[in-house]
């Protein structure tokens, strides 16, 4: 059944566990993450990016999501949308039957301008009158994703800004924190505490000084009841960049957000932990390594099945190591 992003996260609140949101842009990762959780008996946060509404079309996303309900009738399903980039996009995905939205407000309409806090409070604030009416939860963001190595912000994916940027905006201000859940009402606060989309995170295995588990302390101590979102949380296993790399890919030296590093925010208030990055690599390296050792077929059931079987894997490790067994 659906359900909207506040149930699932308060009853994640409750009993103590995260619950990954992944990325979804076709059936073989919608099925992937039903079938793991369905599995492990877990919650599913599944998220669809403005790229990934205009990969599929709207219906095919839309349809997609209702099969997955429909054939998985015990397991809650939130559908979500990934960085609404104004309230025009919120509105479409209410209108397509999602249950959550994100109203991404850090960065201006255009998704590249630095945009003010007030700029920020009021998109997510007339966003949140809209969609509570109506029973749909509502993220929102405070601070700029980026790198503490760099002081840039995070463009990798396409959208974004890599204009140079301090300290306090790539570390969320747990004050400013307060005040803005207190003027918008969201039900979801997405913080900024050195992670960045996509492959390319830390140039080595992140210690604290660029990736600030302590931030996300702060903001907890300060707000002990607003659920915390974690952006750019994959872990960018070096498994698959390695098997990526042994079937002819190219990667570059890179590291992602450790689960041990995962596993401490969530004991401190982050309860929904963003991955689309991972499941990427996963089926890829399946893909790859599937051509590579079958080089007669040719049957595109037979490499997908091997990419979804991957990407089952990878989530069914998450919702085990973010404790959500049983949960769902
Ligand atoms: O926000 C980033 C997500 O990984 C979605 O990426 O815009 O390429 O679908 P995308
Ligand atoms: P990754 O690129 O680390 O998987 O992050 C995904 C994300 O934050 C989607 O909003
Ligand atoms: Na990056
Ligand atoms: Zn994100």
């Amino acid at each position: 059944a659906i359900v909207s992003l506040r149930q699932l996260l308060d009853h994640a609140a409750e009993n103590g566990y995260g619950v990954p949101a992944f990325n979804v842009n076709n059936m073989e990762q919608v099925q992937a993450i039903m079938t793991a959780a369905q599995e492990v008996g877990a919650p599913v946060i599944m998220q669809a990016s403005a790229g990934a509404r205009r990969y599929t079309g709207e219906l095919f996303l839309k349809n997609l999501i209702q099969a997955a309900v429909e054939t998985y009738p015990d397991v809650p399903v939130c559908m979500h949308q990934d960085h609404g980039q104004n309230p025009a996009v919120c509105q479409g995905a209410i209108r397509m039957g999602f249950s959550s939205v994100m109203m991404d407000g850090s960065l201006q309409a255009d998704g590249k301008t630095i945009a003010s806090y007030d700029y920020n409070v009021n998109v997510t604030r007339q966003v949140v009158e809209m969609a509570h009416c109506i029973g749909v939860s509502v993220e929102g963001e405070l601070g700029c994703l980026g790198s503490l190595e760099t002081m840039k912000g995070d463009k990798e994916d396409g959208h974004g800004t890599d204009a140079k940027m301090t300290r306090d905006q790539l570390l969320t201000d747990p004050d400013q924190a307060a005040d803005f859940v207190e003027k918008t009402q969201l039900d979801a606060l997405a913080i900024a505490i050195g992670t960045s989309h996509g492959a390319y995170k830390f140039t080595r295995k992140p210690t604290g000084d660029i990736l600030s588990i302590d931030r996300v302390k702060e903001i907890h101590r300060r707000l002990p009841n607003t659920h915390l979102v974690m952006h750019g949380s994959s872990s960018v296993p070096q498994e698959y960049l390695a098997e990526i790399r042994e079937f002819g890919g190219q990667f570059r030296e890179t590291y992602g957000v450790p689960v041990e590093e995962i596993q401490e925010a969530i004991k401190h208030g982050v309860r929904k932990v963003n991955i689309d990055t991972d499941i990427r690599l996963a089926m890829t390296a399946a893909v790859r390594r599937f051509l590579v050792e079958n080089p007669t077929k040719f049957d595109p059931r037979e490499y997908l099945k091997a990419a979804r079987q991957a990407a089952y894997e990878l989530c069914k490790k998450r919702y085990l190591e973010f404790g959500c067994e049983g949960q769902g």
